[in-house]
């Protein structure tokens, strides 16, 4: 189970927090009952047949293929992304390239250049089938498989996810691509333990089962005891309610870059609407200690800081040596683990911080493995929508994010909108 760490005392009283806890207790079943609340029940309900047919398309792909090119964007990208590169990048030969999540020219021109001479693979992953950038990037790269490999073999090496209602279904029926549903009752940014990221990682070798396992144990100590995931959803709005508008995730491995993309996301467009929300940031440390460290320790008192951690000191081999000149004064350190002085700083990281002012939180995993990951994944999507519930807000829409693109299709002349 993922751990939760919080000296709370100066934020809310014990019998406020247990009040509170209480209340949350029925946001679950509201998150499992909504038009989009497939994901709760998902580690146990997923499509076991569907998965068998992932694991055999991956097995392809791994053999015949350099690159698998996923086009997708936000919660078509961002959730699977994260997991492989938390977990170390990609085993084997087939290695992950991202398109389709961007308008820049110089991006996918470096794409097309990358798998220029090489065998590669499509896999589109769009729940609407609709967006725009996902769109141009497949026109792309599908035209340079049919030139590549002819019609008939470019169609074998596209594979498609998407929902049973998305424009997308014609494509794949027209040509006969292989295809994977994205559940009509799971968000996009609820879906990484889907096909939306099932076919992908297991493509980049992780192990989707122990993914799925981690969330599923994850699952029940949140549905039959209310796990951490409330205490932190109602201790991160009593926060808010005390003027600490920012939650900065905080990380110590450079590997969890996009794990905080996803979190940010997964956040970001559940919680900010209707003129409310925790605007979710994040910071990779030591790296970041080096650049908002100062703000962090120093800065205006509207910050909390929550820190995700794993328990484990990885990486046994790597040990500091001993050096002839201590120019540097570091001798005292040597023979022991690097992972042992990282846990270190981020124990005394933690603790400037919170002297200085700075509310902060510790999420914790057992390691860094497939079954804490998934885990983790579930814990936050859970926290998530409670914590929305409790703001007022619907975790599972974004209305907000159409506005750019009307004006977007205005200025760009496309008909009907004038
Ligand atoms: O969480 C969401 O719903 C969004 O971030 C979508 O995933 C994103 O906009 C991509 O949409 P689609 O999968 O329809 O291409």
């Amino acid at each position: 189970m993922i751990k939760f760490e919080c000296d709370y005392s100066k934020i809310i009283s014990e019998a406020e927090l247990s009040e509170r806890i209480r209340q949350t207790g029925h946001f679950a079943w509201l998150a499992q009952r909504s038009s989009k609340g497939g994901w709760v029940d998902w580690p146990v309900n997923y499509n076991a047949s569907e998965f068998e047919r992932i694991k055999q398309a991956a097995e392809k792909i791994r053999s015949n293929s350099d690159y698998l090119v996923c086009v997708g964007v936000g919660g078509s990208y961002l959730g699977f992304r994260a997991v492989v590169e938390a977990l170390g990048g990609e085993r084997g030969r087939t290695k992950l390239i991202f398109a389709g999540n961007s308008f820049s020219a110089r991006d996918l021109n470096k794409i097309l250049n990358q798998i220029k001479d090489s065998d590669f693979s499509v896999n589109i992953i769009s729940k609407s089938g609709t967006t725009m950038e996902t769109a141009i990037a497949f026109r792309f790269l599908r035209q340079r498989l049919i030139e590549r490999y002819g019609a008939e073999e470019a169609t074998k090496r596209i594979y498609v996810t998407t929902d049973d209602e998305s424009v997308l279904q014609q494509e794949i029926a027209g040509n006969h691509y292989e295809s994977f549903a994205i559940p009509h009752n799971i968000g996009g940014r609820f879906s990484v333990l889907t096909p939306v990221g099932m076919l992908p990682m297991a493509v980049a070798g992780i192990d989707v089962d122990q993914l799925l396992k981690g969330a599923e144990k994850e699952r029940e100590a949140i549905i039959y005891t209310g796990g951490n995931a409330t205490k932190y959803a109602v201790i991160r709005n009593a926060l808010l309610e005390r003027g600490f508008n920012v939650e900065v995730l905080a990380n110590f491995e450079p590997s969890f870059k996009y794990f905080a993309e996803w979190w940010k996301q997964l956040f970001g467009e559940s919680e900010g609407k209707d003129g409310k929300g925790i605007f979710p940031a994040s910071v990779i440390y030591s790296t970041d200690l080096h650049s908002l460290g100062q703000y962090m320790q120093d800065g205006q008192r509207i910050v909390f800081e929550t820190f995700v951690e794993s328990e484990k000191i990885e990486a046994d081999d790597v040990v500091i040596p001993i050096a002839v000149s201590d120019v540097d004064e570091l001798n005292y350190l040597a023979g022991r683990k690097l992972d042992e002085v990282k846990h270190t700083v981020a124990q005394a990281t933690r603790e400037a911080h919170e002297a200085g002012g700075v509310p902060v939180m510790r999420i914790i995993m057992p390691d860094i493995s497939e079954y804490s990951v998934g885990a983790l994944i579930y814990f936050f999507e859970m926290a998530c929508a409670l914590s929305a519930f409790t703001l007022g807000v619907n975790p599972f829409n974004q209305p907000g994010v159409d506005d750019y693109k009307v004006k977007t299709f205005h200025l760009l002349g496309k008909p009907g909108y004038n």
